[in-house]
């Protein structure tokens, strides 16, 4: 018989036993797990202490492209074999759970961190951490989801308390986490430093059990973000099951004393403790090594699909191999492809564009400077390599603006005088302006940051032995003032308000009409594209798509959904399709919306929202070919009771015309009384002297109100009524 471990062996449990191991607990056959960080590579460190920030050296791995380039390919089943192959390499290196996918949503471009995220949009991010997940979890290794939730800025961001209303939270910030956890089933979901309308996430019993646990069945554990966790034994209480990193003496007395203070129930501690051995139960089969090589070229592959031709005036790219050209700039030498911080891989190889591009065309370089200008001056064609430099965005800290350095924007400036036929490409994790030298060249290539693989990736993608593939996943804007957190980022004394709701990214520009750069779901390929034949139902949108063009392409057919709402975004992203097509190929797609896609959150839950949605077939989220029209009905009325308000008894069949009419002319001083007394309960207004009487009638409609089948008479009824207006107004 297995000894019954006492209260403080379970505590320890909940412990980390030092950076990346859990502590084990033999009494329960439960093993000690190690852990490690990702999300694009795996960063384990060599034995001895280990750090959260990529600041000690790790195992060389494979650098895959960061989520902010991958997010491009808007490519699932990619992110899926690069799952696999994470997976891979961590039952090579032993280890049990890989520490990602990041999905938060990218608020401001201004986030140091948005390198590691996929999208503004919740959709989009959802797809491709799952991908991300289905993958590595195939291989037997766990993952871990984060940061759950609402941690998208650096700023202070283990005291910031994100203030931001329900609606916003499921309609944005939660979706991507919601997706992953019901259609994956992560092993882990990791808890983010900052608070939430201000209780820290590690302690949010709301977030951590009632939704994340009772609302969508997750029935893993939930791991800290490292340092996360302030109050052990309230932490526990409202579900994070595991404290990172250990140890921490303090914590393990926390929770003893919570539990024989019976503050805690010890039940509580032993489910956690049930997580955590199911947690440990997952064993990887291990395996002897991996094919470096053949993730290399997987990492070459998903670079080149996460590339974004942005501009080609002309149609200057794919170039001439057989021409000479001039590279300019130090990023074609050295290339920049990861972020600095926690995600920080030490690459198993490294390619650069500028070697690349030597074995394809004949070739000159120049790093910046005058050599640079009078190389330019006496060249044929320029691609120009610049962008941020690592120390512009990272973990840790957010940027203030989003510009490139001054000296790249005076290398710009200077070649594209010196030649018009100037290339600019970028290396960049955070979304940069294109101001003011956007027009001054004919061809810009979004290049993000591409891991290990992407200087070839990109070589091969401007002579044309690659096509274009990649769609922005983030609008890229004029001015950072456009952007619709300006005013709310990152906060101050400690709170961010989430002020622009869901108006996040191109809900806000496409809503707002604020102009973009570049809107999302952007991008150029070296071929064209018609789309035919729309067929919407509220089921999917099919359509036909045809390559007009004398190159093979990939397009990213986009269905966006505006609803019959104007309090809503002017489009939302529903859902998406890629196609590889020949020169005239044509194929029909179909992409599948569901409820979700013609509903909002409506105080207690989704709700479809009636009327005429228009769906939309985007080639981006301002580019739109093709549109069709769903009828919803909507959900059934909303029972009224003499606590609604008087917008509900306005919205009702019913009542709603008969208080119309009645109130008819009853301004007051030109306001119309009505719309002062829309978001009042009628039990409050009765409350007013004079008033109450006059509603009695209503209370009396109420039965009447609230019966569908007299909704069909009144409404026939009312029908018969409404030419004769006048019968209705008040005398
Ligand atoms: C870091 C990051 C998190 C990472 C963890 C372990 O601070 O926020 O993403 O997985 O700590 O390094």
């Amino acid at each position: 018989m297995e000894d019954t471990p006492s209260v403080e062996e379970k505590a320890a449990i909940t412990v980390g036993l030092d950076t990346w191991h859990t502590v084990a607990l033999p009494a329960l056959g439960i093993r000690s797990i190690e852990m490690a960080d990702g999300p694009h590579g795996l960063r384990q460190q060599a034995e001895g202490d280990g750090d959260n920030l990529g600041l000690g050296n790790s195992v060389p791995a494979t650098c895959f492209p960061p989520a902010t380039g991958l997010a491009s390919s808007w490519n699932a089943d990619l992110v899926e074999r690069i799952g696999r192959a994470l997976g891979d390499e961590c039952r090579v290196a032993g280890i049990d759970v890989l520490l990602g996918p990041g999905v938060n949503i990218k608020r401001s471009p201004l986030c140091g961190r948005n390198f590691e995220y996929f999208s503004e949009d919740p959709l989009l991010s959802g797809r491709l951490g799952a991908g991300w997940v289905h993958g590595i979890q195939s291989r037997g290794v766990g993952a871990s989801v984060k940061h759950f939730a609402a941690n998208n800025q650096e700023t202070a961001r283990m005291t910031v308390s994100a203030d931001v209303d329900e609606a916003t939270l499921r309609e944005l910030y939660l979706p991507a986490f919601e997706h992953i956890v019901k259609t994956e089933k992560p092993r882990t979901v990791m808890c983010s430093y900052n608070r939430i309308n201000g209780i820290p996430a590690a302690e949010h019993h709301w977030l951590l059990t009632d939704v994340l646990r009772a609302e969508w069945g997750f029935d893993g554990a939930v791991v800290s973000d490292w340092g996360a966790v302030e109050h052990r034994a309230l932490a526990l209480a409202a579900g994070t099951d595991l404290e990172m990193p250990g140890p921490q003496r303090s914590s393990v007395d926390d929770v003893v004393a919570a539990v024989s203070s019976e503050e805690l129930a010890e039940s509580v501690l032993d489910t956690t403790v049930a997580r955590l051995a199911a947690l440990a139960a997952h064993r990887a089969t291990p395996l002897a090594s991996f094919d470096a090589d053949a993730h290399h070229d997987l990492a070459r592959d998903a670079a080149a699909e996460s590339i974004v031709l942005l501009r080609n005036e002309g149609g200057i790219l794919p170039l001439d191999p057989s021409r000479p050209v001039a590279v300019i700039g130090e990023f074609a030498r050295t290339p920049r492809y990861q972020g600095a911080g926690s995600s920080q891989v030490v690459p198993t190889r490294l390619d650069n564009a500028l070697d690349a591009i030597r074995e394809i065309a004949p070739t000159e370089f120049a790093a910046g400077g005058p050599e640079a200008v009078a190389l330019a001056e006496r060249s044929e064609t320029v691609i120009l390599f610049v962008g941020l430099p690592p120390e512009d965005e990272s973990e840790g800290y957010d940027r203030t603006h989003l510009n490139l350095p001054a000296d790249q924007l005076e290398l710009i400036a200077a070649v594209a005088a010196a030649n018009p036929r100037t290339i600019v490409v970028l290396s960049n994790g955070g979304v940069v302006t294109l101001e003011p030298w956007h027009d001054s060249v004919p061809a810009i290539v979004e290049g993000w940051l591409l891991g290990q693989a992407g200087g070839g990736a990109m070589a091969q993608l401007l002579f044309g032995l690659r096509d274009p593939r990649g769609r922005l996943a983030e609008s890229i804007p004029f001015r950072l003032q456009d952007t619709p957190a300006f005013l709310n980022f990152p906060g101050a004394n400690d709170h961010v308000l989430y002020g622009e709701r869901i108006f996040v990214g191109y809900r806000y520009y496409e809503t707002v009409g604020v102009p973009v750069r570049y809107p999302f779901g952007h991008g150029l390929s070296y071929t064209t594209f018609d789309y035919a034949d729309l067929l919407v139902t509220r089921a999917s949108a099919r359509l036909t798509v045809t390559n007009t063009g004398t190159r093979p392409g990939r397009e990213v057919v986009q269905a966006y959904v505006s609803a019959p709402d104007a309090a809503r975004p002017r489009r939302e992203l529903r859902g998406f399709a890629t196609l590889d097509l020949a020169p005239g190929e044509s194929r029909t797609v179909e992409v599948p919306l569901d409820a979700r896609s013609f509903s909002k959150w409506d105080d207690a839950g989704w709700v479809e929202i009636a009327g005429e949605h228009r769906v939309e077939i985007g080639r981006s989220s301002h580019d739109i070919a093709l549109d069709g029209v769903v009828g919803i009905r909507g959900p059934r009325r909303k029972l009224l009771t003499l606590d609604s308000r008087m917008s509900d008894f306005l919205a009702n069949p019913v009542i709603g015309p008969i208080l119309r009419a009645a109130s008819a002319g009853a301004m007051d001083g030109g306001t119309n009384l009505l719309d002062m007394v829309k978001s009042v309960p009628l039990s409050r207004l009765a409350r007013f002297p004079g008033v109450g009487d006059r509603l009695k009638s209503l209370r009396l409609l109420l039965p009447v109100a609230n019966n569908r089948v007299i909704h069909f008479a009144a409404s026939f009824f009312r029908s018969l009524f409404t030419s004769r207006k006048s019968r209705l107004r008040p005398t």
